[in-house]
């Protein structure tokens, strides 16, 4: 699971005294998150005084007492006191619900639930700690994430519903990206988003505002900007459709996996095809972004005859981004590493051309580390 020794997957506290429940939990959280497993208060609360979880799930009975009185006992202390908990519980009693809700949580599950479920409700707990944080920055690197959260979103909703995407929303919430932009200070958008757990949605607008910040660096107005970013944000639209534990799968990829991951493009060229006024440079970001020059990419082999500055901006800035991303499996590269090998082990691959001015461009922003294969 880990790359180079180094675990990169949130934290999350398991405290119960069953332990066969805990070690299923344990098991069952694996792909996404690292757990530390407690069966009692003492042990529970000097192990998460060391290690700090992002979420604790706490079950019916830890050690030989309530599960509820630990929880009294972690709201005491403060370095602890602020942790979501989810609250895992035998069978539905009233009283004990009284009780977790009156101490402000407001999330349990009753044996037997799914496992899915219960991951589904720790990654929205993290992910509205991330969203929470976003609070603390300045209002337009803030708009930026939270406008192109709510429009993702939607998108994820219409998606299901096989509607059509609102164009004309995405467009909105991208402009406050480019914002974000011109106000000279974006690399806290594109280092927030890091920690959600949503990847695609932090993939993509990542994607976004690296390629409206190469559009301005090549001297692009801002509506060439705010287009740029529209591309990069629907980019990968068709990664929704694929099951999350694909696209986050720490192990080597089947062959049939392969083919479901690079099964996005087919399916984002669908669900553009089918929505109004999509401009002709979304389509080309989302169909052509993982082509490369020397006819090695996908879904077409086209060569680089083929393909215009867009389409080798797209790719650059794709490739990019999936270095410095963080997901479950791998840390993000530093964005110095990623130009680096992007220069000596793609250099047929990419435009080295418009390499050295994204280069230029994005130095300054701050990146992190360790290198993974672009999906
Ligand atoms: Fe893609
Ligand atoms: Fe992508």
């Amino acid at each position: 699971m880990s790359v180079h020794g180094r675990d990169v997957r949130h934290l999350i506290a398991v405290v119960d005294a069953n332990e066969k429940h805990r070690q299923t939990v344990a098991e069952a959280m694996a792909p996404a998150y690292r757990t530390n497993a407690y069966g009692d208060a003492a042990n529970a609360l000097s192990g998460m005084r060391q290690s700090l979880p992002q979420v604790v799930l706490v079950g019916q009975r830890v050690g030989s007492g309530l599960g509820t009185n630990f929880i009294k006992d972690l709201r005491r202390e403060s370095a602890l006191s602020n942790i979501p908990i989810i609250l895992i519980i035998d069978k539905e009693d009233i009283r004990i619900l009284d009780a977790v809700r009156e101490m402000g949580i407001n999330k349990y599950f009753v044996k037997p639930y799914r496992q899915i479920d219960l991951i589904r409700a720790v990654t929205l707990k993290i992910n509205g700690e991330v969203e929470r944080s976003w609070q603390s920055l300045p209002q337009k690197q803030r708009l930026a994430l939270e406008k192109t959260l709510i429009i993702f979103n939607n998108i994820l909703e219409d998606l299901t519903n096989g509607n059509p995407i609102s164009y004309k929303a995405v467009d909105h919430s991208c402009a406050a990206i480019v914002d974000a932009i011109n106000e000279n200070d974006v690399s806290p958008v594109v280092n927030r988003v890091k920690d959600h757990d949503n990847f695609t949605f932090a993939h993509s607008l990542r994607m976004a505002t690296f390629l409206s910040l190469f559009g301005k660096g090549i001297g692009l107005p801002k509506d060439k900007q705010i287009l740029l970013a529209s591309g990069g944000f629907l980019h990968d639209v068709g990664k929704l459709a694929v099951p999350a534990e694909t696209l986050n799968k720490a192990e080597k990829l089947t062959p049939a996996e392969w083919k479901l991951i690079r099964g996005h493009v087919a399916i984002s060229q669908k669900v553009l095809a089918i929505s109004e006024n999509i401009p002709k440079a979304v389509m080309t970001i989302a169909t052509q972004h993982h082509e490369r020059l020397d006819g090695s990419g996908y879904p077409l082999s086209l060569e680089s005859k083929d393909l215009n500055q867009l389409a080798r901006m797209a790719s650059i800035i794709d490739v990019f981004t999936a270095l410095t991303d963080r997901k479950p499996y791998k840390r993000a590269m530093l964005a110095e590493d990623a130009l680096e090998m992007m220069t000596t082990e793609m250099s047929k691959q990419l435009d080295q051309g418009l390499l050295a001015k994204f280069r230029a461009t994005v130095l300054d922003l701050a990146g992190t580390e360790e290198p993974a294969e672009s999906r």
